[in-house]
Parts: C-alpha cells; structure tokens; sequence
C-alpha cells in the first residue's frame, strides 16, 4: 500500500536553521565552554618588539609562582625539536623564539598553570632581555640594499624576498600595450585588515599518557589536514589523533592555520599528562593570528577609441610578514590572484607577483575570500571604474561593452582560467533595474549642478570557488577534494557526516536539504555532524567558499548512490523489475501504477529487515567528491553615495546588490550569507585598518582602533539574484559565502571615486574614513 510522502526542506526551500535551536537558547558548545577534568591553562608571553635578538629568557620568578605548573621557553621547544613547525606555504615559522623576534606579538614563552589568572600572572614575571634591531614594516623597505635580513635563521636566505610569480602571456600583453590608444593606470594598496571571528582562536590539548591517544578541541576550519600535520611534526601515529571541531562563532579564514599555542598546548599535556587549554583574548587575536589582504598592486588596462580593453598587466608586491605562511593552495603562491581579469573578455593578460618578508604578523589568510581572489577583484573593478572615468564613459556601459558574452561559456582567460558559466550583462541589468539607474544619473547630475558631492558605484565581480579539482590544488600535498557520509537507520532517519567545518554557514541545515531533494527524507530527520576527525571521512575543510561546490556535491553523490541500492530493495518488496521503477522524490513505484510505491523509509526498514537474497544489509555510503573544475559565481553590486564636502564624511544612501550562486538551496541562508558580506565589505572599506608605525609597533589591536562596522553605520541592503547553474556541480550550486566580501569593497570605493571624479580625484585607499575624503577635496581646492 502507498504510504503519504511527508516531505519538508528541499532545495529552494529557506527553512529555518536547524542549529539555531541551540545557539539562540545559549546551548551552543564552544572551546571556551569544554571544561576536562585536571585542566590547566596556558597563558603565552608575546614580544613587545617587531624585530629583536634575545639575549637571555628567565624563568625563575615566574616558575616560583602559586600555580605555575611549568614555564615553557623557545629553549625547551628545541630540546623536544618543537621550537619551528612547518606553515602552509613550505615555509618554516617559530613555534616559540629562540634566537629572534620577528613581529610584535610574537610568541616568546607560555606559562602553564593551575587556573588562567595565576598563568597571566606568571607570564608577567616571565623577564626577556632583547636587543631591538630595526624593523621592516613594507616590501619596499623589505627591498632597499642594506634591509635588515629578517630571516636569518635560513641557510640559503640572502634578502627579505620571498617568492616570484607569474601567469599570463609576457609577449602578448606587452604587443596589445604597444598598440593601445589609451592606457589607464592605477597603483593602489589593499591594506591589511582581520577577519576578526567573534570567538578568537584557541584549543584544549589532552593527551592520555596510559593510551597514547592525543585529543586536541580545537577552532579549526579544517581538521583533519589539522591531524595529519600534527601526526607528520609530533611523529605519534595518526590514529593516536583526534581533532574534534565543536561549534565555532566565525571563522572567516582565520582558523585555518595551525597557531603556535596548539603545538606548546598538546607539547605541554604530552609532557605533564594533564589537559592544556588556551584561548586567545582579544588583542592576542589581532596582534598574532592570520591576517588578510596587504597587496600593494600595480595595474594598466590597455583600451582601443572605441573602448574595448585588449590588455591588462599586473604588477603586485606581496607583504607576508615574518613567516610566509599563506593558507592557500600550494602552487599558487599569489593565491588564485590570476582571476584578476574578472568578468572581462580581455584577450591578453600578464600578471607578476614578488612575495617580501616583513616584520609583521604572518599567515595571509582567504578571510571571506578564494585565496587572494578579492584582492584581485577590487583591483580589476577598480580599474574599469577609473577606464570608464578618463573616456567619459558611463560605467555601466563600459563595463557591459567588455563583459563576456554568455554564449562564450566555458571560458578560457587569458591567465589561464576555464570560467564554467555566467550571465554577466543579466546580472548588470537586474541591478540596474533595481537601481533605477538611468533616473538616478541624472539626479545625480542635478544634485551635482546644487554643489552636492555625490556619486554612483559599480562593480561587477566574478569570482573562482570550490578549490580542487585535487590534480591542480593541493595543500602540503593533501588533494582538495571533500567528502560525506550517509547513514540511513533503520527509522528512515539519517545521519550525515562530512569533511568540511560550519563556523555559522548552516550546514546543519542546507546539507541536509541537499539529503532531502535527493532522497526525500525530511531535512529535520537527518542528522549532519562535522569536525570529530575520529568519526567524519577525511575532508579538507571549509574556507573559500568551499563547501558547497565540493563536500555539498558529495553530499548529493552519496544520496545518489543509496537511491541506487534503495532501487534494488524497492524492486524485490514490489516485486517489480527495476526498469519498472519511476523515482519520484520520497519514493519509488510502478510506471503506470503510482499507488503501487514504497516510500524511502519504507525501504530504510527492509533494508535491515527484509532484502532482496545475497544483498548487504544497511543503507549507508561514503562519497569523495573531486570537482572537474571549480565554481564562478559572480554578480553586480551598485552603491550611492553622497558626501560632506564640510567634514568628508560618506553616507551611503542605497546598496543594490545582484548575486549568482547557482541553485540556491536554502535562499534565505544565501540572504544572510550576503548580509554578512556586505558589512564586512562596508567595514573594510570605510573603517577597518591594522597597520605599523615605523618601529613595527601594530596599530589596530583592540576593538578601539579596529573598527568594526555595528548595525547603526551599516547600510540597508537591497538584494537581487540571476540562476546560472554550475553545469559540472550535480546539484547547479556555486558558492556564496564570500561574494559578498570579494565584490563590494569595490562597489563602495567606486562610488566614492564618481562622487569626486568632477573634482579630478582618481584614487583613495582604503578605508577611506572622513579625513581622507576632506584631505582629497582639499587638495583640489574645495573649501566649503
Ligand atoms: O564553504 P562555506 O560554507 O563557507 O561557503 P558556501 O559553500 O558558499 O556555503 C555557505 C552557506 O550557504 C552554506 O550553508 C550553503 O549550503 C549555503 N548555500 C546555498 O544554500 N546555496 C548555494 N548555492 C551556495 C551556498
């Protein structure tokens, strides 16, 4: 008999957030709120110095102190080959400093105790002569003759450079440059700025001396890669490991890398026998941990009279701090910078990268970002709002006349890309409908003939998401492909396991929509876990917008493959061929006869009670997926603005933002994604800045200077989509967690630029606070 299909979540569907349960109740469990019999807490001494030779560490008061449990120095690191773990770029970084330091805020000792304030306290007494040595705050300085050498510890290291890097065609774009009528120019700095994740970066290291076994709770977006660099530095076996992943409040990039406070924490339970934990504080967190972006880039967009772009060279210096420890794919050492000419049919393109030691915080990390794509999309969107500028053209006509053409899907770039699909001018056309664009042109021209400062921004971003497919993209080796786990219990009910790490993204939620769509169980009865490396399959975690081009497709995949052997079942209990079969969601039945089914959950139980002879029993599969390509979503963002020619503050008026993910699964997760983007965008345009004074000193490190944008500056957002589905990924889903961040920094800066372009200002860098923007009309005489 046919059972009623109940079915509630499928893709399309914004159903509420499973997990939300527990957050909004306070019942969320996060590193700070594991408690472990015996627990001691780790407290780390950090150097006050941007670059410093210690002399001498004593450890003798602090070590008298009540509750000092141990003192551990850079000095007894070494005796235990810890003083120096490997980074993500093949780099090497100090776990604590022996000979130099190299950035302020560098880790220097850590404290061990019984409770955190006798730690803090302890660390107080912990006495450190240096002898300061000058410090190098820029790769220009990194690169005058005579630099001090920041990384001397290096055999072969001569100067402070790092890498050299290249894609494109040299010969190509330099003849398109010689034949250009117009070349347009800008040099611009995408300043260093943190992701800044409301829960700062910590861990609980418990080793158990009787089983050997190493369990260490950890904020990391990626686990497992977490457990196999653990097991190839500390040499324990790896099945003596265990990550465990348990909620975190943000990531954003910053809880990829392996900090040095995980290794001192498991080294020092390793050695006493008791539980370490330690969690940042604030100011730790922004003076230590990865920051984001610092590309001082170069750009020349070569145009034709009739404004089309038929070149664009790229020049960036990359500033990576004292360490080069970028959390990036390890061929690329810009990151996936070469995406640089962005949503444009440009058919020559040449872009250098040169990568400097500095004495500054190292760890670039993809904060809301694909690996140094957003740095590549500000520049590009930024030079085509300066090209549409200097040929007194309207942006959006510009930009519309260089797109690439959707029929020109798949795409080669002239860097070496294969864009899967778009629709560029769909997108543009939807903002600008939403804007009502030609209307405000001219309002904007009638406000300007009044004397009003104000302008309209565009960018037209697109992005590259999804990292692998693995032959291409690595980290330390591993291949970046992702993984799920799919069991379905006896009930109907399920539980899915999967390689990825949800910091806030939903996944308990969408992942579970994608279980719905492909075999019709509820998306409340299935069960999604990730992060415990003892029970996921091995994945490489969620950043970069990662996780829904990769581990959602092999979500769909292991569905697939239990809709498959659930075929079989249905067949023998119907007693039907299994040609015979018509899938629709939820159920299998007859051609011809739709009340001879058997639900899923029907098949679930026969799948442990009654099967076909000869079969396994159990309804379960596992799924490593390796995507053919990666993901482009891309959209148009539009922002207005006006300005106070008095004070030079900017108000932003409207932001229209129209993005293409693909199929959506839960859209009004994608709202909030975007939500959260923007603000980040808006933050990062108009106020948040880490930056060093001469000395290396780090401005930036509290929650006073780092401004952090709050509801009451941040702007309404308008919101618009197109549907181009990934025609690779099973499901037609493109990422979308960072779009927002790659593509509205531009959208604001842009708009800026067009409020004072009447003036003859070309270029404000970020953040571009009041007291630019009235230096900028200043110096072009405005005195109002
Ligand atoms: O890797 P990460 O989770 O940060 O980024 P993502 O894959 O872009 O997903 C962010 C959130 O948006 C997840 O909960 C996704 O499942 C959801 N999403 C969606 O519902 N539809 C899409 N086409 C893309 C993402």
């Amino acid at each position: 008999m046919a059972t009623e299909v109940h079915m509630h979540g499928r893709i399309g569907e914004s159903i509420k957030r499973k997990e939300d349960g527990r957050f909004l109740r306070g019942k969320g469990n996060y590193l700070d709120d594991i408690e472990l019999p015996g627990m001691l807490h780790m407290a780390i001494l950090r150097s006050p110095h941007a670059h410093a030779r210690i002399k001498s560490v004593d450890t003798a008061a602090a070590s008298a102190m009540p509750g000092v449990v141990a003192v551990v120095t850079g000095d007894l690191m070494a005796q235990h080959k810890l003083a120096w773990m490997p980074t993500l770029s093949y780099d090497t970084q100090a776990v604590l400093a022996t000979d130099k330091v190299r950035f302020q805020g560098q880790e220097v000792a850590a404290v061990i105790a019984e409770t955190l304030y006798q730690a803090e306290d302890a660390r107080d007494a912990v006495e450190v002569d240096y002898e300061v040595l000058p410090a190098i705050t820029s790769p220009d300085k990194a690169k005058e003759p005579g630099a001090p050498l920041i990384r001397d510890d290096k055999e072969n290291q001569k100067d402070n450079h790092i890498y050299h890097w290249e894609a494109g065609d040299q010969a190509a774009t330099e003849a398109a440059f010689a034949r250009a009528d117009k070349v347009v120019r800008l040099r611009t700095f995408y300043p260093r700025c943190h992701p800044t994740p409301l829960e700062t970066c910590g861990c609980i290291a418990d080793v158990n001396g009787a089983t050997g076994k190493a369990t260490i709770y950890m904020t990391s977006q990626a686990p497992h890669a977490v457990r196999t660099v653990f097991a190839l530095v500390t040499g324990l076996p790896e099945q003596n490991i265990r990550v465990i992943s348990p909620d975190i409040g943000g990531g954003f990039g910053n809880k990829v890398p392996v900090y040095p406070g995980y290794v001192v924490a498991t080294a020092a339970s390793l050695l006493i026998g008791r539980p370490v934990k330690w969690v940042e504080d604030r100011n730790e967190n922004l003076i230590s941990t990865g920051f984001a972006r610092d590309f001082h880039m170069d750009g020349d967009l070569a145009v034709d009279k009739d404004g089309k772009i038929t070149a664009l060279r790229v020049h960036l210096d990359s500033d990576n701090g004292a360490f080069f420890a970028d959390a990036q794919p390890t061929k690329f050492k810009a990151g996936l910078f070469h995406i640089v000419t962005g949503s444009y049919d440009i058919p020559a393109a040449h872009v250098t990268a040169d990568g400097y030691y500095t004495n500054k915080a190292p760890g670039g990390v993809a904060f809301r970002c694909s690996f140094r794509v957003t740095e590549a999309s500000y520049l590009i969107e930024r030079l085509v709002t300066n090209a549409a500028i200097e040929l007194g053209m309207d942006q959006a006509d510009f930009r519309m006349k260089n797109f690439i053409q959707p029929e020109q899907f798949p795409y080669a770039s002239a860097t070496g890309w294969i864009y899967d699909s778009g629709d560029y001018p769909k997108a543009m056309n939807v903002a600008l409908e939403k804007l009502g664009y030609d209307e405000l042109r001219k309002d904007v021209e009638a406000r300007r003939k009044k004397g009003e400062v104000t302008g309209i921004g565009i960018a037209s971003f697109t992005e590259v998401v999804g990292a692998g497919h693995g032959a291409e993209f690595d980290i330390l080796g591993l291949r970046m492909f992702d993984s799920a786990e799919l069991r379905v219990h006896p009930t109907g009910k399920a539980l899915l396991r999967m390689g990825t790490k949800s910091q806030g993204q939903g996944h308990e939620t969408t992942f579970a929509q994608i279980v719905t769509e492909e075999l019709g169980i509820p998306a409340a009865d299935v069960a999604v876990e990730e992060g415990d490396t003892d029970t996921a399959p091995y994945g490489l975690g969620t950043y970069a917008s990662r996780s829904t081009p990769v581990a959602g497709a092999a979500t769909a995949m292991v569905a697939r493959k239990l809709r498959e052997k659930a075929r079989k079942i249905a067949s023998h209990l119907l007693e039907a061929a299994e040609e015979d079969l018509e899938w629709e969601t939820g159920r299998f039945y007859v051609k011809g006869s739709p009340d001879k089914a058997k639900t899923i959950q029907e098949i679930a139980f026969a799948a442990y009670t009654n099967l076909p002879e000869g079969m396994e029993a159990g309804l379960e599969g596992v799924h490593y997926y390796d995507p053919p390509n990666m993901t482009y979503p891309f959209g148009t963002y539009a922002v207005v603005v006006d300005i106070d020619k008095g004070t030079g503050q900017v108000k932003v008026r409207r932001m229209v933002a129209v993005d293409d993910c693909g199929v959506r699964i839960n859209p009004m997760i994608v709202e909030g994604q975007i939500h959260g983007g923007l603000t980040e965008g808006f933050g990062i345009a108009f106020m948040e800045l880490i930056t060093f004074d001469n000395d290396g000193n780090c401005i930036g490190t509290n929650f006073m200077d780092y401004l952090l944008p709050t509801a009451w500056e941040t702007p309404r957002f308008e919101l618009g989509e197109t549907v181009t589905p990934s025609p690779h990924h099973p499901l037609g889903a493109k990422g979308v967690g960072e779009s927002a961040t790659v593509g509205s920094p531009a959208a604001y800066v842009n708009a800026v630029i067009d409020a004072l372009s009447p003036y003859g200002v070309t270029n404000i860098d970020m953040p571009i606070g009041p007291d630019k923007v009235w230096a900028a009309l200043r110096s072009k005489g405005v005195t109002e």
